[in-house]
């Protein structure tokens, strides 16, 4: 898809279809005003019959004949006063999704006119992400054919003056660069699990490092996690056939020697819950057990398509989580690489016993910052529901910076916190401490959990099981906390 910055007036801008916003209770302004005008106030005699009204979701298309755009897509955008950046993604993804409909090969947007206070990069970066929204289609496993591509192949971003012109393309770029990320990441993780195992996701994490030189891939096997002392980490994967992996990647951007940001992604490729079985409801959404994983991978992929200076290391265990007659029991004992033990109360807390000996893992890389991404608890889901990712952290200024970047990319997370009175509920009889507890503060007892494997790290948890994936008639993965993670990288680099 060709994307660039559009300065000419509405009016002499030839494109298949020119897209404007229209505010409920208001009239055209902006570029809907111009071809308004040019169009003897057809769009106006629109608003006045009612056939238009500007309510959010509403749209209307409308041929032009005589401007050099073909036709005009009115786009409802709701009450000026409740127009915000997540209204205008919205009002993006509704409207390029209806143009992708249509057989119109480019569009120009003029939304970015309507988002007040105006941020030339952010608006075209938000604009950059919906169009990859719009026209994501789930890796669908059909024996029907296939639905026909949409005919769309060029983007225009209006913009009104030339000198915000720079600030605009930069934004493209980026939007580009983390929609293609958080597509592979929503590939990954909506794929089936009898197709994403971690031998597959071991093989896609080969595959980003031959497509991007500066990304190196390193799998470890079982054999290699024995030799690693991962008890905890192995211990999840005793119910399996499907062999663990530890995916290691670097992607040097950076300085040499430059302490790398390291993100570590929880990879459960099928989460049964294992001898602690999960109920059958829902239990097919648990092979987006592993988009903490998609989201590394995603990242990655992101960072290396715009060259960013700095150095990562994305570190993701991968496994199944199976019961049989050699999984793991409630009441296990295993000792962690950490030399610490656990009592295993619960199977299903199954992510912690994977991230745990990741943490420990990442230490030899010396990372500046380590921030672990997981579908972790559902306690985070009940107290945030599907909106919010949940933080946690053990340096409130990295759990800010987190939260600023969430807010900043419309990919927004809640810091929860992490205290002592917490980590009380996870004490044992008989091992140092235990993998799970009462369900009371669960996404914050998971997060404790994690704390006493970082010690002397500067380190950040995102609980993701609420914002992964949707569930009901649009189940499938969002592509998130991609946007989050690549703003807080941006801010870095
Ligand atoms: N993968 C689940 C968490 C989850 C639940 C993600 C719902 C998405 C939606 C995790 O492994 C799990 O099972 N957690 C348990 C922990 C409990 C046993 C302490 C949970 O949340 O019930
Ligand atoms: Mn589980
Ligand atoms: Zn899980």
């Amino acid at each position: 898809m060709r994307q660039f910055v559009v300065t000419a007036s509405p009016v002499r801008q030839k494109t298949d279809c020119a897209i404007v916003g229209l505010h409920e209770g208001g009239g055209f302004a902006g570029a809907g005003a111009l071809i308004d005008a040019a169009l003897k106030g057809r769009l106006t005699r629109l608003l006045k019959s009612g056939d238009v009204r500007g309510k959010a979701g509403e749209m209307r298309m409308v041929d032009t004949d005589t401007l050099p755009c073909e036709r005009v897509l009115v786009v409802g955008l709701g009450r000026k006063a409740k127009f915000g950046r997540k209204q205008y993604r919205k009002a993006l993804v509704a409207a390029l999704g209806a143009v992708a409909k249509t057989g119109a090969k480019d569009a120009v947007s003029y939304l970015g006119e309507a988002v007040e206070p105006a941020d030339d990069y952010y608006d075209a970066r938000l604009a950059a992400e919906a169009l990859g929204a719009a026209l994501y289609r789930v890796p669908a496993i059909r024996s029907s054919r296939k639905q026909p591509e949409p005919a769309l192949r060029a983007f225009g971003f209006a913009v009104r003056e030339s000198g915000q012109k720079a600030q605009a393309q930069r934004g493209l770029e980026h939007g580009q660069a983390i929609a293609a990320g958080a597509a592979l990441t929503r590939d990954l993780a909506n794929l089936p699990a009898n197709v994403c195992t971690p031998t597959y996701l071991a093989r896609q994490a080969k595959d980003l490092s031959r497509s991007y030189p500066a990304v190196r891939t390193q799998v470890l096997e079982e054999r290699d996690l024995k030799r690693l002392k991962m008890g905890s980490f192995l211990s999840v994967t005793n119910g399996t056939e499907e062999p663990a992996k530890l995916i290691v990647m670097r992607y040097d951007g950076g300085r040499t020697g430059e302490a790398p940001v390291a993100l570590v992604g929880k990879g459960v490729t099928f989460d049964s819950g294992g001898i602690s079985l999960k109920q059958p409801p829902g239990m097919d959404e648990m092979k987006f057990d592993m988009t903490g994983a998609a989201s590394v991978f995603g990242t990655i992929k992101a960072a290396a398509e715009l060259g960013l200076e700095l150095n990562l290391v994305g570190i993701v265990p991968a496994c199944e989580n199976m019961p049989s007659g050699r999984a793991t029991k409630p009441g296990d004992i295993v000792k962690s690489m950490s030399g610490q033990t656990i009592e295993i109360i619960n199977t299903d807390a199954e992510g912690r016993l994977i991230l745990c000996d990741a943490l420990t893992y990442v230490r030899r890389f010396k990372p500046a910052v380590v921030v672990d991404i997981a579908t972790l608890t559902g306690a985070c889901v009940i107290a945030l529901g599907a909106h919010l990712s949940a933080v946690m952290s053990n340096d409130d200024e990295l759990a800010d910076e987190i939260t600023a970047a969430g807010q900043r990319a419309e990919d927004r997370c809640w810091h929860m916190p992490l205290a002592e009175e917490y980590h009380e509920q996870l004490k044992s009889n008989f091992a140092d401490f235990a993998n799970a507890c009462g369900r009371e503060g669960g996404a914050i007892t998971a997060a404790c959990f994690l704390a006493k494997f970082t010690e002397g790290l500067r380190w950040a948890h995102l609980d993701i099981a609420g914002t992964a994936y949707l569930t009901g008639t649009h189940k499938g993965s969002t592509g998130r906390p991609v946007p989050l993670l690549m703003d807080f990288l941006l801010r870095r680099a």
